[in-house]
């Protein structure tokens, strides 16, 4: 099995080392137009194998897909990140372009790949992506909600002091602060709710530091988060090189489920070799479908800035 990672800055290394560590794939290829950048992000993340015991071959491309040849999964992270203040969004321009680009440049070594994203605005980047390669829906896997589950699965552990694993709490919607939906209704520790054991203050709290868990961390890094984003990432690898049908939340091509389509936002969905492969219906009751539909509006109109940009 085969893996490129598009993109050697914080995220993209950090997703690579994370899928090597892992043993997922006989061999990792991370790309990056800087000369000479990814060839030392994987020559450094090789020098670690005997520490750490893995055997996974790192290779290290500038620009050349070539080498990238028969991946079974890429991961797109190229892009700018933000600097604090920046939302997201501001960065469709530039990505936009870079995304569109990749996403062709890929498909053309590797035709049967599963593509995931995690370049940003990462709604718009995973449409975008699906519309430029004309792929079935099921093969293109936006990277957000999986992250912004974790990020409230740590608040939410910090106010419990329990363990992170024995928690399932998931944020559904779109990549934005805005628009991400954290559904504190459904969060269970051990199959005891959460909205029992704390206040709804409490929760409001949570919820509301989860939808700003990406900014909080820009403005104390100067620049966007990388370990939970590439860890992220490395999961969504694992779940389908290894076929674990795990439900994660992604942000997938949507025709009518959750009342939208023409979209791509965060549903929960199984995760498997062949991608995403069915989408979970949570049942929201009104006011999360509410949330629902208006994350939909704002992610729907930064779409509609791609036609803008030609
Ligand atoms: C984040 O939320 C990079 O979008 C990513 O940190």
């Amino acid at each position: 099995m085969k893996v490129t990672v598009v993109g050697a800055g914080a995220v993209g290394a950090t997703c690579a080392d994370n899928i090597a560590r892992k043993e997922l794939v006989e061999e990792l290829v991370l790309v990056d137009i800087k000369e000479g950048f990814a060839e030392g992000k994987a020559l450094d993340i090789s020098q670690t194998a005997s520490l750490l015991g893995f055997d996974t071959r790192v290779v290290g491309v500038t620009n050349d897909y070539s080498r990238t040849a028969n991946s079974d999964v890429v991961v797109i992270t190229s892009g700018i990140p933000r600097k604090p203040g920046m939302t997201r969004e501001e960065l469709i321009g530039t990505n936009a372009r870079i995304v569109e680009d990749v996403s062709k440049n890929l498909l053309q070594y590797s035709p049967n790949a599963v593509i995931v994203v995690i370049s940003n605005p990462m709604d718009t980047m995973t449409y975008l992506t699906l519309k430029a390669t004309g792929l079935p829906k099921n093969r293109v896997i936006g990277m957000g909600g999986i992250l912004d589950s974790a990020r409230f699965k740590c608040y939410i552990q910090q106010a419990l002091n329990c363990s992170s694993n024995d928690l399932h709490a998931v944020v559904i919607g779109g990549h934005g602060d805005t628009t991400m939906i954290p559904l504190t209704r459904l969060a269970t520790v051990n199959g005891t709710l959460v909205s029992n054991m704390l206040s709804s203050d409490q929760l409001k709290q949570i919820a509301a530091d989860t939808m700003v868990g990406g900014a909080t961390l820009t403005k104390l890094l100067g620049t966007s988060a990388w370990y939970a984003p590439g860890a992220a990432g490395a999961a969504l690898v694992e779940s389908i090189i290894r076929n674990e049908k795990k439900v994660f939340p992604c942000c997938v091509a949507l025709d009518g489920e959750y009342g939208q389509k023409d979209i791509c936002m965060g549903v929960p969905v199984v995760v498997g070799r062949n991608g995403w492969e069915k989408i979970i219906d949570y049942k929201l009751n009104a006011e999360e479908l509410a949330l629902f539909n208006k994350s939909a509006d704002a992610v729907r109109s930064m779409n509609n800035v791609l036609a803008t940009l030609a």
